[in-house]
């Protein structure tokens, strides 16, 4: 069945991909978005419209016209650091935003959610493999948005009969393997990212932020998991939650860790060159390991990551790098 679908945040980078992958698999797309950190260059699939969640005509604008089968939330501010000086703006985005999100959806009826959250909800992590009952300490005002936003989804499920999936994304990471979509964030505070570039732009030094870990190499180590890859979890889990009542959370990631130091070598390999770096002070609120048990989105979902290597999500990275298309 051809199904309505609206993306909000589509304009950034993980939205963007969720709306290509929509509109590739049949379906209506409509972009909510206020452009605050995406980019219109992205919106090259389905309808746009520019609106702010914390406005209320503006979600009126998206919601009169369209009757969506589901709504998928990207629309996040992200850095954990800002996010420290900055709760308000965190708070209000992250939380008021989708409390609004959430009213628009029960005046135009619609009760089906996937929501953007991540692995921060654990805060410091006590279990080498995560699994989605790890206690959820989230260590920054970012973290708590998140984890906020959960457990007003678990109180919508009893309350109104919302059906919602929530995903813990690790280490988001690559491109669409076009590239015609990529990541750009202004500044950049992502890892992979910034080791290619340092190669690509001159002038751009990588920096290690602490050498001194609990890890075998002393830097932290991630679970790098691949954008279309998180995109294709939303897919599945949208037939989930038509099956299965409730609130509904789940682990993204590969499983796999790498420290900084072995993402820099991995990367080294694929551009063919040496990468320098200096080390600088930890930053702080970074947790020394953060790595996933996926196995609840793969036995329930069917999940199965397509990008299940360090080498082939930073190949996809490189691509888009080299040449952004913004
Ligand atoms: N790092 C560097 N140099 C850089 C950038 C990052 O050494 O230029 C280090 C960081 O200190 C960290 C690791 O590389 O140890 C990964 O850093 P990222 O910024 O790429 O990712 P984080 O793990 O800090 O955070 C990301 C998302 C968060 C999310 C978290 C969950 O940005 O939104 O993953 O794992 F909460």
């Amino acid at each position: 069945k051809k199904l309505s679908l609206l993306v909000c945040g589509g304009a950034g980078y993980i939205g963007s991909h969720m709306a290509r992958m929509i509109a590739e698999a049949g379906h209506d797309v409509t972009v909510f978005d206020n452009l605050s950190t995406g980019h219109l260059e992205a919106l090259k699939w389905g309808k746009f419209i520019k609106g702010d969640l914390r406005n209320q005509d503006d979600l009126d604008d998206a919601f009169q016209d369209t009757e969506f089968d589901a709504v998928f939330h990207f629309s996040g501010l992200i850095v954990v650091s800002e996010s420290v000086e900055k709760p308000f703006e965190y708070y209000d985005n992250n939380v008021t935003g989708t409390i609004n999100l959430l009213q628009a959806m029960r005046k135009y009826g619609v009760d089906k959610f996937i929501f953007s959250s991540t692995a921060a909800v654990y805060g410091d992590p006590v279990m080498d493999m995560i699994t989605e009952d790890h206690p959820l300490k989230p260590l920054s005002p970012y973290g708590r948005s998140k984890l906020y936003v959960e457990e007003i989804l678990q109180d919508y499920a009893e309350a109104y009969g919302f059906d919602s999936a929530c995903f813990r994304y690790f280490n988001a990471a690559g491109a669409h393997p076009d590239s015609r979509i990529g990541e750009a964030h202004s500044p950049e505070t992502h890892l992979i990212p910034n080791v290619l570039l340092s190669c690509i732009d001159e002038g751009r030094r990588l920096k290690i932020f602490g050498d001194s870990y609990s890890t075998p190499d002393g830097t932290c180590v991630r679970d790098y998991v691949h954008v279309q890859d998180l995109c294709s979890a939303h897919l599945k889990a949208l037939n989930f939650i038509n099956e299965n009542k409730g609130a509904h959370v789940f682990n993204l990631g590969n499983g796999q860790g790498f420290s900084i130091i072995e993402v820099i070598k991995a990367a080294s390999q694929v551009i063919g060159r040496e990468i320098g770096f200096d080390f600088e002070p930890a930053r702080s609120g970074d947790s020394p390991r953060l790595v996933a048990d996926s196995s609840k989105a793969a036995d329930l979902l069917g999940w199965e990551p397509e990008f299940d290597n360090l080498t082939s999500i930073i190949e996809t990275a490189y691509r888009w790098h080299k040449k952004p298309a913004f």
